[in-house]
């Protein structure tokens, strides 16, 4: 798709559909309104149209203006709106457009207004954002599929300063929906090789330096915990390791590490077949951390970061690794197995300790790790658990300043107590169902040493259920955003 930012005034805009977004109690411009006549002050006069968020209304120019449609798109009360708002107004909006195009025309010009207490880039940044999460389509496997009429070329209205923020916006949107499509895909259709071959096409793309080590290497490596993981597997494991050298490779280095379960059977503490069918979407800590260094070796941010990506299905066999097992993996901890469904933190782990090895002074993990985290904060809010405060709120602020949202939750020492192991230097599970995603989290911790990490259980967000206006049902390539803003921010702070 073309993405061209283009000028007032509206009059001169040609498009199929120029999507006009209005505050509520909002206004036209004469300017614009007189070639129609008055239509659209009137629409408004007679509250047809009342700019109620997410409200739409098609008017035809009948020739009046270069556009031949107008799309009303009501953005709301201007006080309520935030950044998160306004990007997922873009997206309702295009997709509205698109929706009215039928079969004449592929253009669609978005002009939303100016919006208190954001800069016009800002505000253009997000509108990009929004508009390529709404029109991004999932890759189906149907043979037969209706042809729908797709935006060949987007036109968004700004001022010409707003340029640099608009290309922020795209490389951005376009690594989150580079991971909402990997980790789409179902089991056998991403295996951790296929996922290894991804990242290298991604890499070589990006300018991104890569390792993809099978499993002969991470033997050679002593990734015990996730070779333990990959035991009942036909499928072998791969670890990535990308580098990116912002710094010319001197440090210092962030560290960014996803799970990357590509298909989450429980192993031999089998999950319930009801919904394990979900368990493809298990890699998308993987896929987020793939995203964001497409999108960090695009905004080229003078650091240097190092990424890597532990990658297998969790499959029962004979050779399956079992409860009770006592395994240990890079950073040499002894862990006793009380689950084998408790399978990411321990692929977690060897990436961490591999990063922490590589020299990376911070960390950051992404991953699908526990159901708790939407029994604690349901599909809204990620889960935060780290194992430093500055660290923690450092990272909570680039995902505040990216549009999405966290939780911190909890690190008080006693916790660290409810993993204990008898036989082992920990287990990988709590006790019964207690603060199930702060021990998640915590265990991380237990294989970093004194490195500030911090880790986000996306669970309850790395999926949509439910069909919405913004974005299709599927994977959301949550924290993409998060990693891209942090990396730019540790770039800033280590000038
Ligand atoms: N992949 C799951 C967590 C998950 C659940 C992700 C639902 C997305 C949606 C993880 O490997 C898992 O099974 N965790 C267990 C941990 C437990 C055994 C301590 C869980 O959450 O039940
Ligand atoms: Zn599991
Ligand atoms: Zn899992």
């Amino acid at each position: 798709m073309e993405l061209r930012v283009v000028h007032w005034p509206l009059t001169k805009i040609e498009a199929d559909v120029l999507v006009l977004g209005l505050h509520q109690a909002g206004k036209v411009d004469d300017e614009l309104d007189y070639p129609l006549r008055g239509a659209i002050n009137q629409a408004l006069k007679a509250g047809d149209f009342r700019g109620e968020y997410g409200a739409t209304m098609v008017m035809y120019t009948g020739g009046a203006l270069p556009a031949r449609k107008i799309l009303l798109f009501g953005l709301g009360m201007e006080w309520q709106l935030d950044i998160r708002k306004l990007r997922k107004a873009a997206g309702m909006a295009v997709r509205a457009a698109r929706d009215s195009l039928g079969s004449g025309g592929s253009t669609v010009a978005i002009a939303f207004p100016p919006i208190a207490g954001l800069t016009a880039g800002s505000a253009d940044q997000f509108i990009v954002e929004g508009a390529l999460h709404g029109l991004h389509r999932f890759k189906s496997f149907k043979t037969t599929e209706e042809v729908k009429a797709d935006v060949a070329t987007l036109l968004v209205v700004g001022g010409g300063e707003s340029q640099p923020q608009v290309m922020y916006g795209r490389i951005v949107a376009e690594a989150t929906n580079l991971a909402r499509s990997v980790n789409w895909l179902p089991g056998n259709h991403l295996t951790a090789a296929m996922l290894g071959e991804k990242a290298q096409a991604v890499c070589r793309e990006a300018g991104v330096e890569i390792e993809v080590y099978d499993k002969k290497g991470c033997k050679e490596l002593g990734l015990g915990l996730l070779l333990a993981v990959n035991q009942g597997s036909e499928e072998e494991p791969r670890f990535i390791v990308m580098r990116y050298k912002g710094n010319g490779g001197n440090g210092p280095w962030l560290g960014l590490v996803g799970k990357g379960v590509t298909f989450d059977t429980g192993g031999i503490s089998i999950k319930s077949s009801e919904n394990m069918w979900d368990m493809k979407y298990d890699m998308s800590g993987a896929g987020a951390v793939l995203g964001a260094m497409q999108a960090i070796g695009k905004l080229k941010p003078r650091c240097d970061v190092i990424a890597v990506i532990a990658a297998t299905d969790n499959m029962p066999d004979g050779n399956a690794f079992k409860p009770g097992d006592v395994i240990s993996g890079l950073s040499g901890k002894t862990v006793e197995v009380r689950s084998t469904d408790a399978e990411g933190r321990l692929v977690l782990s060897d990436g961490l300790a591999y990063a922490v090895k590589q020299g990376a002074s911070r960390l950051i993990t992404a991953s699908t790790l526990t159901g708790a985290a939407n029994v604690a904060l349901g599909p809204i809010r990620f889960g935060i658990v780290a194992n430093d405060d500055a660290w923690e709120d450092e990272v909570l602020t680039a995902a505040t300043e990216a549009g999405e949202r966290g939780w911190k939750l909890p690190h008080d020492e006693e916790y660290y107590d409810l993993f204990k192991s008898l036989i082992a230097d920990m287990s990988n599970t709590g006790t019964g169902r207690s603060a199930g995603t702060v021990v998640g989290g915590l265990f991380l911790m237990k294989h970093v040493g004194d490195t500030p990490c911090v880790h986000m259980d996306i669970a309850s967000l790395a999926w949509r259920n439910a069909a919405d206006r913004y974005e299709d049902v599927g994977a959301t390539g949550v924290a993409v955003k998060t990693f891209v803003r942090a990396a730019i921010r540790f770039a800033e702070a280590n000038k």
